[in-house]
């Protein structure tokens, strides 16, 4: 057993630190009160490679693993958890998989950009009635000779409008639910493909959330992955994975949110001496500590178990369930220890607080994630 990070790893995690701090953390606040996405941090983090971390360098990756991709997602949401998700979106939800399922052919033209950074990836499974019962889509596909016509309307989309690529669900047979489900592929600028509302959010305002419409939307069949009526297996794998980067997003928010706390307690004197030195502080100081480190370790175990080719699915939904719950109790103390201070908007708490509510609710709510691990109990 190994709980020290590999050298490349920790080089991985010192060259995001630093890059966040000098290229995200600057502007977060200004990003995420005028509900700004800058792309041109995306691009950057193209050119350091951070956009196709575990995909081969024959496919225009890294050719790293998930863990070092989850130490990218942790830092970045370290400073700011908008830039977090857009990576983690970008990477698990549509990188991912295109390389699993995509032909030589898909993934040359499509997960290559993705992971050189040159094109920003999405991913639609949500609509406004099928959120949790995902098999309950209505956006349908119709075969028309070698094309699909895909019509309807997808919710909540991270990235959307923003992205240039798009790994999407629909249904080509409704009479069988979940196995009349298949996935496709479908690029920015397609006649028929447009976006709608963009979401006024609670937290995460620098990462844009939109609706994407189908209206008689015409794509090849090329662009479909995988075989027909594979789409939901693949959306549910898809997630199995990035739950973890999610996990990721929240162990980092926490951990910010702790980094500042802390500090902010050793600054601040009450009653002649450090608010750090008094108990009731300490305490939640200790009890956020340990939070973090354990949601820290089960990421991690997450990470590595993928990489090691081992099964991860419990791994990954144990991990985003209590890395979420975990990231919205430690950022309600952080902005309990600033007090007053913490309610404003002159320290990043509050943001921060805000910001750790969404990893409780995307890539299925703690609850769907507790529903994941029991099943897999009632499994084994
Ligand atoms: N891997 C492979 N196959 C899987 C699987 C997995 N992880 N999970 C389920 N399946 C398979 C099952 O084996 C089953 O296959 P068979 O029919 O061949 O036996 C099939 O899928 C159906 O499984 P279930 O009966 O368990 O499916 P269900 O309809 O009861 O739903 C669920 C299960 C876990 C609740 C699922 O609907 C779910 O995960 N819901 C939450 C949806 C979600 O996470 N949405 C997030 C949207 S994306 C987002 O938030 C993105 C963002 O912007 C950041």
């Amino acid at each position: 057993m190994q709980f020290r990070l590999s050298e490349e790893h920790e080089m991985m995690r010192k060259m995001v630190r630093d890059f966040a701090l000098k290229e995200v953390e600057p502007t977060a606040a200004e990003r995420d009160e005028k509900e700004i996405f800058d792309r041109s941090i995306f691009d950057k983090m193209g050119q350091l490679g951070l956009t196709g971390i575990p995909w081969p360098e024959e496919v225009g990756g890294s050719g790293a693993d998930y863990l070092s991709y989850v130490i990218a997602v942790e830092e970045l949401s370290r400073v700011c958890a908008s830039t977090g998700v857009t990576l983690s979106a970008h990477i698990s939800l549509a990188s991912w998989p295109i390389y699993k399922f995509g032909t030589p052919e898909q993934k040359d033209r499509y997960l290559r950009p993705l992971a050189e950074g040159k094109k920003l990836g999405a991913y639609g499974l949500t609509e406004p009635g099928s959120g949790s019962d995902a098999a309950s889509m209505k956006t349908t596909a119709i075969k028309d000779g070698d094309h699909y016509i895909l019509n309807g309307s997808k919710i909540f989309i991270t990235n959307g409008g923003e992205a240039e690529i798009y790994v999407v669900f629909a249904v080509t047979d409704p009479s069988k639910r979940h196995k009349g489900i298949t996935a496709f592929i479908v690029e920015k600028g397609t006649p028929g493909f447009s976006f709608g509302k963009k979401e006024k959010k609670l937290g995460i305002r620098s990462s844009p959330t939109l609706e994407i419409l189908f209206e008689n939307c015409r794509i090849h069949e090329s662009q479909r992955l995988g075989e027909e009526g594979e789409g939901f297996k693949i959306a549910m794998m898809t997630l199995d994975g990035g739950r973890n980067g999610i996990a990721a997003q929240a162990v980092g928010i926490a951990q910010g949110a702790f980094d500042h706390a802390l500090a902010y307690a050793k600054e601040r004197s009450q009653f002649g001496k450090p608010i750090a030195k008094q108990q009731a502080i300490q305490f939640k100081l200790a009890d956020m500590a340990t939070q973090i480190e354990a949601a820290r370790l089960l990421t991690y175990q997450a990470a590595w178990l993928e990489s090691a080719g081992l099964p991860y699915g419990k791994a990954s939904a144990m991990a985003k369930c209590f890395a979420g719950d975990v990231a919205m109790k430690v950022t309600t103390e952080a902005v309990q220890i600033f007090g007053g201070y913490g309610y404003t908007r002159e320290f990043p708490v509050e943001r921060m607080m805000r910001d750790a509510k969404i990893t409780q609710i995307y890539e299925g709510t703690n609850e769907i994630q507790r529903v994941v691990i029991a099943n897999y109990l009632m499994k084994e």
